[in-house]
């Protein structure tokens, strides 16, 4: 049963009931109705505060986040890392627990270790949200997702997906193989073999290290972008070879179905992972939509760790 009242912190998919997820993508959803059309959206973080500390370099993720808060009413603050005391070598706990201290209802953490979101709820009275923790999850990320998947499809179950690129760094798809486990599709992930986790069909994956059969026949085909901060020599020989063999281009994406979505978290490497005119594909590149509907997620999970601070509140 998913909560009324809300989910206390969100630091990863793994562990969330089917239940629990779909609440969060049909208020997301609402969300978005809401917003295009122009209407009215309750204030329901009003006279609340949310600190925004990102560790760890975001365009996307730290922007949505922040006009998520602000639709709903909030007073959104953002840490920069790079002029705070983090600079002068204080440490994730102490800045947290100093943070802690102004009573905040919401921290929005992104950073560079695994671990970092789970190792601050423990610390803060707050809720916390996970915007990234190194290789680990990225549980708004696998919600928008699925959220574009399933406006775009009708459905998420019954479907294949493919997510292609740099498995072994990418949070993002680790927390997508467990959202769309979850609500019944089939994952596949495609590869070169130094990119992919050690025994990573064990998270419930077809693994392929060849793009077209990988493709075939996938409805959906989410790529990912070589995550070069995170490597430590190469795991690839050249980014040019790279694109010959796992970029998405016109020839490759023939062999997913004719309807098939294509989408990326971004930032996209153009040339690296993705050909040009595939990412502008108007009718079948769903990347510029995953964007708005951020927005929309985040103000759904912002609502929900809320609601369940004013449920315990109200105690
Ligand atoms: C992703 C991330 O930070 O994990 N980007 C994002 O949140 N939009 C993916 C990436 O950096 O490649």
């Amino acid at each position: 049963m998913s909560r009324p009242d809300g989910i206390r912190h969100l630091l990863g998919i793994e562990g969330m009931k089917a239940q629990e997820i779909e609440a969060l993508l049909d208020q997301g959803d609402s969300y978005l109705e809401r917003y295009r059309a122009g209407r009215k959206i309750k204030k329901v973080l009003k006279n609340r505060t949310q600190i925004n500390l990102f560790f760890e370099e975001s365009t996307r993720t730290s922007t949505s986040f922040e006009l998520a808060g602000k639709r709903l009413g909030a007073n959104v603050i953002n840490m920069v890392t790079s002029s705070s005391s983090i600079k002068k070598g204080e440490t994730l706990i102490d800045t947290a627990m100093t943070l802690n201290a102004m009573r905040p209802s919401v921290l929005v953490i992104r950073h560079a270790s695994s671990g970092a979101a789970a190792l601050l709820s423990q610390k803060v009275n707050c809720a916390v949200i996970n915007a990234g923790d190194g290789r680990h999850e990225h549980p708004t990320q696998a919600l928008l997702d699925a959220l574009t998947i399933r406006r775009r499809k009708g459905r998420i179950a019954g479907l294949t997906v493919a997510i292609c690129g740099d498995i072994l760094h990418s949070r993002v798809a680790r927390s997508n193989i467990h959202l769309l486990n979850t609500l019944g599709a089939r994952v596949r992930v495609v590869a070169p073999p130094t990119l992919l986790p050690v025994a990573v069909e064990r998270l419930g994956v077809d693994v392929y290290t060849d793009m077209r059969s990988g493709l075939e026949d996938v409805d959906i085909v989410m790529m990912l972008r070589l995550q070069t901060e995170r490597m430590r020599g190469a795991f690839v020989p050249s980014p040019r070879e790279y694109f010959h063999f796992y970029g998405l281009d016109a020839e490759k994406l023939a062999a997913a179905k004719p309807d098939a979505l294509i989408m990326h978290p971004g930032p996209m490497n153009r040339g690296v992972e993705i050909d040009t005119e595939v990412a502008d594909d108007i009718d079948r590149s769903a990347i510029r939509e995953q964007v708005e509907t951020g927005v929309a997620v985040r103000m759904a999970c912002l609502d929900s760790v809320c609601s369940h601070l004013q449920a315990e509140e109200d105690e």
